[in-house]
């Protein structure tokens, strides 16, 4: 039986935990890497990943150890730590039997844990609990592990207590996989039923594939199909990922590896999806496919607008890689021509920006961003996706519109459930459970618009529970809201870029701190001008940003047109995020600050 000594596991931590320095140190004391070999931080390959200290892409590495005289294969699976990348999670839970739950001495069980942490749950895993970090001064091992054990229902003996950084408790790790978790289940001679959990873009190899096989064998050359997108390859390579990508001639039942064969895009590659033979297909595909959707779309213009073309190339080289990101042409009167894109949220978004300017050196300014909202006309109640503000239909054809809605779950202190529940209650939240996980620690459920949570919301409630708060969440629904347009006019002419979809009750509000906000960062210039928020023709809020005198102009600008030109060669180089917007100049902090008023 080759799948008795198999073991299929990952690592659900919260970030800073030690998942990646645990993972290293398992490497090294299998011997699937030297010491030399090891990179700081192996599993996190991406620089930018690397930088964020965030695990974003997921990959599989396979460790052999001996224990009591057998040989085991141990297959580690990555899953990425950040709520944005939820659903990949989840993919690459329902490819392991067992799950190291690694949860930090000093800080305990956070949101985003706990939601894995019932993933892996709810998918029958076999947990091992670790405590890492036991080695810092002020660790609060007992309060911890009562956390830990109330979670998950264990003994106090069944944590393991461990530090990744000092190298203690590895062995007991890796025992603890070997004896506790158990091997796979699954027919070698079965049709061919193997889960994609993860896929990662290889510019020169095309795709490359990571998939668990339930049911069957692969072997190289196969006739195979991907079931949800109905595509056909040739299995041109498959093997298994050990320090470098190691083929192999078959991979069978219970076991992981990868798949190259010359796929060219990452969106032709589905997270979730079923690979079978093409010639003897199995009977059901793998449960729990989705197509993954984007949450938040914002618009991307390049700041001069000659590089549109050179920001499309860059675009569709960065979807080739990134198959959650999705984008189609847009055309702003502010901006010009630029892309609406979506994203599964703002760390994405953030990320999205990030590599355009670093890959592919260019500067673009990305407009407020703002979720999904469906309009429904009164007429046949038709119904409208709006992703941009400007996309609502007149106010007058429509019978109402929906926002999506999200199920927060936010882990605080007992000392800050006042101004937490202060701030959801704020962002038209409604608490909906109120859980005390010890005495100190209460975990609070809300209902909440989606549209409120994507911005600040994450800052503020670091900020008003000094750190100690972690949230998570995920998409509940659609509700009916009473939304309105509400459109900044600068110097008199409404600037696209600027509208936004918000709550009536919150309207003026926003309107006045919006206008007062553009005061502040818009530099004069010369002449006046006057910034005004309106719903449909009603001016609700007005600032005026008053004409700068002349002769400071002459000084600034001063005849001397060589050291004009140094000047502006210099702001080029630069790249200064500014844009004319009709007669005015307007930066980028100018369209990011239109986000951070409240
Ligand atoms: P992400 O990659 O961001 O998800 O973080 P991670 O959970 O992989 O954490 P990582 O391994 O990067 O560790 C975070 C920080 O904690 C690093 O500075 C580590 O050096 C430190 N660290 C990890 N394990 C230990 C430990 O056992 N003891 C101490 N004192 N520090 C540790």
């Amino acid at each position: 039986d080759k799948m008795k000594n198999i073991r299929n596991f990952c690592i659900i931590a919260h970030i800073d935990h030690g998942k990646s320095t645990l993972a290293d140190r398992l490497l090294e004391k299998t011997q699937t890497v030297t010491q030399r070999e090891m990179q700081s931080q192996l599993l996190d390959n991406m620089d930018l990943e690397r930088e964020r200290g965030i695990t974003i892409k997921s990959h599989a590495i396979q460790m052999n150890y001996k224990y009591n005289n057998e040989e085991f294969t141990l297959n580690l699976i990555d899953t990425p730590g950040h709520v944005d990348f939820s659903y990949e999670v989840s993919r690459s839970i329902a490819a392991c039997e067992g799950a190291l739950l690694v949860v930090d001495a000093s800080q305990g069980i956070e949101a985003q844990t706990i939601s894995n942490l019932y993933l892996a749950m709810e998918q029958d895993l076999e947990i091992i609990p670790v405590m890492n970090k036991i080695d810092l001064p002020h660790a609060r091992p007992e309060e911890v592990a009562d956390e830990i054990m109330d979670m998950i229902g264990c003994d106090r003996e069944d944590i393991i207590e461990a530090s990744a950084k000092a190298g203690i408790g590895i062995e007991n790790i890796l025992e603890a996989i070997v004896e506790r978790i158990p091997s796979p289940e699954g027919d070698p001679e079965k049709p061919l039923q193997a889960l994609i959990f993860d896929s990662v873009y290889n510019p020169f190899r095309g795709v490359e594939v990571y998939f668990r096989v339930i049911n069957g064998e692969i072997k190289k050359g196969d006739l195979v199909q991907f079931v949800n997108t109905g595509k056909t390859y040739n299995a041109d390579e498959i093997g298994v990922l050990r320090l470098t990508q190691e083929p192999r001639k078959s991979i069978s039942a219970g076991n992981v590896g990868y798949l190259i064969s010359g796929i060219k895009e990452a969106k032709e590659v589905k997270v979730g999806d079923t690979i079978t033979h093409k010639d003897n297909p199995c009977k059901d595909i793998i449960q729990g496919f989705e197509d993954v959707k984007p949450m938040v779309f914002a618009g991307i213009y390049p700041v001069d607008t000659t590089e549109f073309e050179e920001l499309r190339a860059s675009m569709e080289k960065l979807q080739l890689n990134d198959a959650s990101l999705v984008w189609e042409p847009e055309t702003s009167a502010a901006l010009g021509f630029g892309f609406r894109c979506g994203f599964l949220g703002m760390l994405h978004l953030e990320i999205v920006q990030e590599r355009l300017e670093r890959e592919f050196d260019m500067t673009v300014i990305t407009t407020a961003p703002s979720v999904e909202y469906h309009a429904y006309l009164k007429k046949d109640e038709e119904k409208v996706i709006v992703n941009a503000p400007s996309d609502l239909p007149d106010p007058n054809f429509l019978d109402r519109i929906e926002e999506p809605y999200i199920k927060a779950n936010i882990i605080t202190k007992a000392d800050y459930v006042g101004p937490v529940i202060g701030l959801c209650m704020e962002k038209r939240g409604e608490l909906m459970n109120q859980v005390y996980l010890t005495t100190d620690r209460v975990e609070l459920i809300f209902e909440i618009p989606l549209s409120e949570i994507v911005f600040d919301f994450f800052d503020k409630l670091k900020t008003i529970s000094k750190g100690y708060a972690s949230l998570d969440y995920e998409l509940i629904g659609f509700r009916a809201s009473k939304l309105v347009k509400l459109d900044i006019l600068l110097n008199n002419e409404a600037v696209d870029a600027f509208s936004a979809v918000v709550h009536r009750d919150k309207a003026y509000d926003r309107g006045k701190k919006v206008c007062e906000k553009l005061r502040a960062v818009i530099s004069r210039q010369q002449f006046e001008i006057p910034i005004q928020a309106a719903i449909g023709t009603k001016i609700i809020a007005r600032e005026t940003i008053k004409a700068l005198r002349k002769n400071v102009i002459a000084k600034c600008y001063g005849g001397d047109i060589s050291r004009k030109r140094k000047l502006l060669e210099k702001q080029k180089k630069g790249k200064k995020r500014m844009r004319q917007v009709g007669k005015v100049e307007v930066t980028q902090e100018a369209f990011m600050s239109v986000l951070q008023v409240d």
